[in-house]
């Protein structure tokens, strides 16, 4: 069985970080969102791995590489333009050839990984596993009604009146069958080979579509507030290690890492929370549900719930930081006393709170 990551996209949703960075090197808990879904292919015995890229591709080859770092084989595939999810697959059709596989979407992420569900798949043999989960707004998703029998009646994509709370979530398993139905599929409004579309062809065409629902939680991290959840349900399972420098002026509580290299002075955290390598907390407080990444500062100030992404310095901020995504080499610092203004230097499509 093989692995097909799809890590295109234009990821609008989470524009600016997305102007400079593929969404899915966003990191989560201080690892980029792709490196889940790697490892949970590679925890589930998938060791052939294809990622489908786009305009990032430079990006993406340099963080993952060749693979070997996780003992599998990355291929990557180019997907020309971002025309669907059941345009991927096509396009992946030579790397796949007759093999089943597992379709993981490069943002997402699952508590429980899916081991048992590849397991689940080898078993039963259906030429397609989906993966369904109850969310609050399925407008938002693709939509499984389901029989009484409990098998799958209709899959469709983002509809204005669902009439389930079941999405689909970013993973599925499939057999060569699933060519036949992207080949035979028509773009939909927004101009897209959707998988939905697919799947629902393969339910028209008496294939076997069984349905999974995923216990434990499911992540897509597509926007800032997503990401900022993934954080608090990914650090919430981390067991503490410091192995940087913390001195005897300074406090933690509950699970914190502090990697290598970081220092901390007369500062509190209060995990879970991490502080990336060669990373600065003075006179601050770090609170739960924080991750800081490398070589960041953060002096007199206090911050919780917040990622704070590579060499970012944050000086003297009077209030508390809160739910804040904070991107590369930011610097955010007090203004001197006279005349009194804030002074922003900020990019396109960015957002700021003030209190
Ligand atoms: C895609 C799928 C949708 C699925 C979702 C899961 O949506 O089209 O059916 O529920 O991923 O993350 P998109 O992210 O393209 O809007």
């Amino acid at each position: 069985m093989k692995g097909l990551i799809l890590s295109g996209g234009k990821g609008t949703r989470l524009r600016p970080l997305t102007f400079t960075q593929a969404k899915q090197l966003v990191p989560v808990a201080n690892k980029p969102v792709l490196f889940y879904g790697i490892e949970a292919l590679r925890d589930a015995g998938i060791t052939e791995i294809g990622i489908i890229v786009g305009d990032t591709k430079d990006e993406i080859r340099e963080a993952c590489g060749d693979g070997a770092r996780w003992g599998v084989r990355v291929t990557y595939i180019e997907q020309p333009e971002p025309l669907g999810l059941a345009h991927a697959v096509l396009t992946a059709k030579d790397f796949l050839g007759q093999d089943t596989f597992v379709m993981y979407l490069g943002d997402n992420i699952l508590k429980s990984g899916i081991t048992s569900l590849v397991e689940k798949f080898k078993a039963n043999k259906p030429n397609s596993l989906i993966l369904l989960t109850p969310v609050p707004d399925p407008k938002m998703f693709g939509v499984a009604e389901l029989r009484e029998d409990g098998r799958v009646a209709r899959l469709i994509e983002k509809p204005k009146e669902p009439k389930s709370n079941l999405a689909l979530v970013g993973v599925y398993m499939f057999d060569r069958h699933i060519f036949e139905a992207a080949g035979a599929i028509k773009p939909s409004g927004r101009g897209e080979l959707e998988i939905t579309d697919a799947i629902q062809y393969l339910i028209d065409h008496g294939f076997e579509v069984q349905p999974h629902l995923v216990s434990g939680w499911w992540k897509d991290t597509g926007k800032i507030d997503d990401i900022l959840e993934a954080n608090r349900l990914i650090l919430e399972g981390i067991a503490g290690r410091i192995e940087g420098t913390v001195d005897a002026a300074s406090k933690t509580n509950g699970n914190v890492v502090v990697e290598a290299g970081a220092v901390v002075r007369n500062s509190i955290i209060r995990g879970p929370a991490i502080v990336g390598e060669g990373t600065e907390i003075v006179d601050s407080y770090v609170g739960p549900f924080t991750s800081i990444q490398p070589r960041c500062r953060i002096i007199r100030t206090e911050i919780e719930h917040s990622i704070v992404l590579e060499g970012s310095e944050i000086v003297d901020v009077g209030a508390r930081i809160d739910k804040s995504l904070i991107g590369r080499e930011v610097r955010i610092y007090k203004c001197p006393p006279k005349p009194s203004a804030y002074r922003f230097m900020v990019g396109d499509k960015s957002e700021i709170g003030i209190k």
